[in-house]
């Protein structure tokens, strides 16, 4: 297929759509791997490009709430209310889904995970297009989610026509995933939107991280896309008894180690603000990752806001788990 064009046009990345490929695209979270969620042979290329396995479902992108009820069988009141609130935004709802969206993008749940993404240049390619988009985030299975064009072009470059470039993601981490049971939100995978904005609409809301979410794949699968480097949380004096300085990498919130060569230091927010570090956090790690290290620290970062998703995702990059 040659390299993906990387352009700024709606009407072009709209063609492609249309012939049924999949293209990246700019959101507020990380980009996505788009294509035609009402068309099963788009979302079928979706699953190929990314190489990811079919038992992992897709989120489905609308243009707007009122779109919401040609894809969803019945949308409690909370939903209205979190949707008001937040959308466009980093908030996925997993609702009960109507016969228009195909068991292949919910891998055979009956829910179906739904968002409107707050990105100007998405919204209005959506705007424009009379089905609406599956897309995963757009790194191939196992990897860290891509918050540029570059990212995209770097690793599924060779397998996807066309890029929409939006800039940089403003958010930097994915979506908040929630579900209703009765009057309660049950937050599946901590994101772009912090616990503490739901709980001032929501009364009660219980933290569900990451579990009942594709329970076939968790942890089942070797992934050759991992990160190479480990991550760990021992600190750099611990480190440097095993290691060479030049061997260590460190993420770290405002402040840099002076054992630690700079180039090697990725600081997410020099002035401490929390949401400037989930911003620049995967660009941070896809950097790291580049560079011949042994070993990189992650600092824990404040449990607040989106400090949660900070964590959880440097968890799992200490695990060594999978992102999908
Ligand atoms: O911010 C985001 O959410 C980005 C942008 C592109 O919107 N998308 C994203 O998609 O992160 P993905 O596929 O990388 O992660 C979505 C997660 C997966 O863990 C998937 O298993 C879960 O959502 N998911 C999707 N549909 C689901 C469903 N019907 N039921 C349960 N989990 C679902
Ligand atoms: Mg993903």
């Amino acid at each position: 297929m040659g390299l993906a064009k990387i352009g700024k046009e709606a009407l072009e990345a709209k063609l492609w759509l249309e012939k049924g490929e999949v293209i990246g695209i700019p959101t507020e979270t990380v980009y996505g791997l788009a294509g035609n969620a009402l068309n099963d042979e788009a979302v079928v290329k979706i699953f190929s490009v990314k190489d990811r396995p079919h038992f992992n479902p897709l989120i489905v992108h609308i243009a707007s709430f009122d779109q919401i009820s040609q894809y969803v069988e019945e949308i409690p009141v909370l939903a209205y209310r979190l949707a008001e609130k937040f959308w466009p935004g980093p908030l996925t709802m997993l609702l009960a889904k109507s016969d228009s969206i195909s068991d292949l993008v919910t891998a055979g749940s009956a829910k179906v995970a739904i968002r409107v993404p707050g990105h100007p240049l998405t919204l209005e390619l959506l705007q424009n297009l009379n089905y609406p988009l599956a897309a995963p985030s757009a790194n191939p299975f196992g990897y860290i989610s891509p918050t540029s064009a570059e990212h995209v072009m770097n690793q599924l470059g060779d397998k996807i026509p066309y890029i929409l470039d939006g800039g940089p993601s403003t958010v930097g981490l994915e979506s908040t995933i929630i579900s209703f049971e009765e009057d309660k939100v049950i937050i599946h995978r901590l994101g772009g939107l912090g616990i503490e904005a739901i709980e001032e609409t929501a009364a009660k809301v219980e933290l569900r991280n990451r579990s009942n979410l594709n329970p076939e794949s968790s942890g089942k699968l070797k992934s050759h896309y991992a990160p190479a480097t480990a991550l760990v949380q021992d600190p750099p004096e611990v480190l440097l008894k095993k290691h060479p300085p030049e061997k260590i990498g460190v993420i770290a919130f405002t402040d840099s180690y002076p054992s630690i060569p700079q180039n090697n230091q990725q600081i997410l927010s020099q002035k401490g603000d929390i949401n400037e570090a989930a911003k620049n956090l995967f660009a941070a790690l896809r950097y790291l990752d580049q560079q011949t290290l042994d070993i990189i620290y992650a600092e824990q970062f404040p449990n607040e806001g989106l400090g949660r998703a900070i964590n959880d995702r440097l968890e799992r990059g200490l695990a060594r788990n999978k992102d999908d």
